[in-house]
Formats: structure tokens, sequence, C-alpha cells
């Protein structure tokens, strides 16, 4: 029987109950501590998302004085609080050159993709088009675990429980240039992938279809980069068959990719962004969902008595999480921290390439935008089964003093943007051990 009450999310309960919780009990910087003291870099980032790292007394300080002032009050009902207006001009001079010109709050990534896919679909029916209600999304996405947010996810483990989930909803291919079924060598792509989508709209019908959704780099997927222009490409597609763009910036946004926004960085503007986790560096959970003018002009258009947009959380613009982000924003913006993820970004992305380069038989790919990294490996002896390597490395990393999140047999990395050379290198260097390790095994 379980000797654990916690259920954990996404856990094996009779693996933790046999072997206990690791349980971590404080961190500073971009270090965390066990309850034993023991020091590691989260090379994770507490889930792709401590940006400003671990311990910073300024965020700390923001939500104890807002905790203060007014702990909570709802914006129902015509209220509102200073912190969340606040938060909410910021992010629209922030993401201006997005496009973006209204934003709504939520709790975490999965509401702020629910509120997303609500408001495309209220969008076409407002515009006299209710025909267009499905979602197109791309095989390995991850989008959330609320039941709309699960549908247009595409890692087929996760769904299949679940079903059915919300009808309408058609995969595509994922950009995985490294597993492209269409195109399997990289140099020659012609964004076969990107044509699928246009070959999805069609067969649907574009009067069918209300939104295309994407993560700018596929994450929880396995860390897929799309090829250059991919992004690009599919946003004209969705333009020229009056598709909305939604892009999820759950994971890109705040300076992952060493820009801003995972838009900004493939050059492309949405209709609908979604935001949470690197919004407050995890000190409290905040979901946003922010949309263009002319999406937002639709509802103002609307001859409604009512409310336009029948949806929101009751705690849709928590004073606390509002105050945390505008101090997590200024941390940023004060220690230039999307630059200095770029150029981390390049120490990181050498360094993989060169434990490639020395291990050419056990990495297939090895890459970092900004500080957002994967190494793909495999087995040349081909003894141990899918997602085996990918678990011994990140056990190894971990004995090593590094925590990593595997994803099959991708060592993925996504650190706290405040890490410094000398602790990406320490990082990687784990990694070379743990793979010297794995290949000195006997098994
Ligand atoms: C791209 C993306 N969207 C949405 C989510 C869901 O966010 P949450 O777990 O905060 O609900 C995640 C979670 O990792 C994500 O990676």
């Amino acid at each position: 029987m379980a000797t654990l009450t916690r259920w954990g999310p996404y856990t094996n309960m009779k693996e933790l109950s046999a072997k206990g919780p690791r349980i971590i009990a404080r961190a500073e910087g971009v270090y965390v501590y066990d309850n034993q003291g023991r020091q590691y870099i989260d090379g994770h980032g507490g889930l792709w998302l401590a940006n400003v790292g671990y311990g910073r007394r300024e965020i700390i300080d923001a939500i104890a004085q807002q905790a203060e002032a007014l702990a909570w009050f709802p914006s129902f009902g015509g209220f509102a609080n200073e912190p969340s207006l606040a938060l909410a001009d910021r992010l629209v001079d922030l993401l201006r050159p997005d496009g973006m010109a209204h934003v709504m709050f939520s709790n975490d990534g999965s509401e702020a993709v629910e509120t997303a896919l609500k408001i495309a679909r209220q969008y076409w029916k407002v515009k006299g088009q209710a025909s267009k209600y499905k979602y197109i999304t791309r095989r390995l996405a991850y989008h959330g675990v609320t039941m709309g947010a699960l549908s247009v996810q595409g890692v087929t483990e996760n769904r299949r429980e679940f079903e059915p989930l919300l009808p309408g909803v058609i995969h595509v291919p994922a950009p995985y240039v490294h597993h492209c079924s269409m195109h399997p060598d990289s140099r020659t792509c012609t964004y076969a992938c990107a044509r699928a989508v246009e070959d999805a709209i069609v067969t649907q019908g574009p009067d069918t279809v209300a939104a295309f959704i994407a993560e700018p780099v596929q994450a929880a997927g396995g860390v897929i980069f799309p090829p250059t222009d991919y992004l690009a490409e599919v946003r004209e597609i969705c333009r020229r068959y009056d598709v909305l763009f939604i892009a999820d910036e759950v994971v890109t946004g705040f300076g992952r990719l060493g820009s801003w926004f995972g838009s900004r960085h493939y050059h492309i503007q949405p209709d609908i962004m979604t935001m949470a986790k690197g919004i407050t560096s995890g000190y409290i959970p905040l979901g946003a969902t922010a949309v263009s003018d002319a999406v937002f002009q639709a509802f103002w258009d609307m001859p409604a008595v009512g409310p336009e947009f029948r949806h929101g959380n009751t705690y849709s613009g928590h004073p606390i999480a509002a105050a945390a982000a505008m101090a997590n924003l200024d941390i940023l913006e004060r220690e230039q921290l999307v630059e200095h993820a770029r150029r981390m970004g390049l120490v990181l992305h050498q360094a993989l390439t060169e434990v490639q380069a020395r291990h050419a038989d056990w990495v297939i790919d090895a890459r970092a935008e900004g500080l957002l990294g994967r190494l793909e490996l495999k087995d040349p002896r081909g003894r141990l089964n899918p997602g085996e390597l990918g678990q011994k490395m990140a056990e190894y990393m971990y004995n090593l003093g590094v925590i990593v999140r595997p994803l099959g047999d991708v060592v993925t990395f996504s650190p706290p943007l405040v890490i410094t050379e000398a602790q990406v290198m320490q990082m990687v260097a784990a990694s070379e051990e743990a793979l010297v390790r794995v290949q000195g095994e006997s098994v």
C-alpha cells in the first residue's frame, strides 16, 4: 500500500513510495539544496521557469508587502486591484512588437491555454462564422492538462486515458528535423511540415478551422526547435485561410530563448499569446493570455448587455501574483537577463556541440537557443530500450550535482537565466561525465 498521502503529478506512485521522494528544502541563485544540505545546479529551472533564479529578496518583499496591503480581492463585478492593472499595462507595452493589445489573467499555463482556446471559438461566432470551431495542433505538443488544453496536446500517452476529448482537434506533424518522416535530410528541408498545416486546413475546410496552436519551441515534446522559417511560413498560411494563430509562450516567454518571447525570436506576430511560468519565475502561480487589437475589437463591437466573454477564474489578476510578476520583470530588465541568456546560450550551444563531437556515435543532436538546450542520445550498441539512456543520464548527473529533465533519450537544459559561464560549463561537464559512465557500464 502507498505510504505517501500526497498523490504526485505525472508520478508513478509505486515507484515513488518504494524509493521515497527527493526533498528539496531551499534554493539560492541557480542552486537548490536537498534536506541533507546537498547542493545541485538546477539545470531544468524548476520545470522551465526559474528565470531570475531563486531567493530574490526583491520578489519576496513585493509578495509580503502586497499581502499586507491587499492579499486578495476579486476582479469580478467591476472591481480591480492596482498591481494587476499595472501589470497588464506593462505586459502590453512589452508585447507591443508582438502585436498584443489586451491581456486576461489566470493561474497557470493550462488555464492560459484554455482561455486562448475559448477566445478563438467565440471570436468566430462574434464574427458570424460559428462553423469555425476546430483546432489544429502538432504531434508531441504540450499545452497543459485541463480538458481543452489536453485536447490540443500531441503527446499520445498523456491523452489516451482521458478520451474522448474535444472533437475537432486535428494533429499535424511536428517540425522535428531529426525525426522527420517527410524529409529526413535536414539540409534539404522543404518545410513539408508547414505545408501539412495548410493541407489540414484545406482538407477540413477553412470555414471550419478556428485556430492553430503552437509552442515556438516544443519544450516537453523533447525541446524541438523549428527549422528557421517554419513558424513564419505557418503564420502566413493561417493568415491566408483566416485561421487564428495561438503562440503558446508558457515556456518560451520572458527570455528563455535569449529573446523576450519565442514569437519575436522567430519573427512572427501571433493573434493570441499564452504565458505563465517565467512571468513570475515561479515565486507564485500566474497565467496570462494576450490578444491582438483585432481579436479584442471583435468582442468590443458586440452588442452585449452582460459580459462579452463569459470566462474568468476566481483568482484572475491576483494582486500578490501581479506584484510578484512586476518585481520579476524589474529584475529581468535591470539585470538584462534576456541578453545574458542569449550570451550564455552561445556558450551552452558550443559546449554541447563539443560533447557531440567527442561522442559522435552516442549523440544524435546537440543544440541550444538561448538557455533552452538539448542533447539527444542513442545507444550505438543497441542495448538500452528507448528512454533508458535518458533516465540513466539524469541519474548520473544528479549524483554529480546537476538536476536535468530527461525526455525520452533527450537530456534537456533550461537553467535559471542568471547562470554564469562557469556554471554552464559545469552543467555540460556533468552531462559528459554521465555519458562516459553510461558507456562504461558492463550491461
Ligand atoms: C508550452 C506549455 N503550455 C502549457 C503548459 C501547462 O502549464 P501548467 O503546467 O502551468 O498548467 C506547459 C507546461 O509545462 C507548457 O510547457
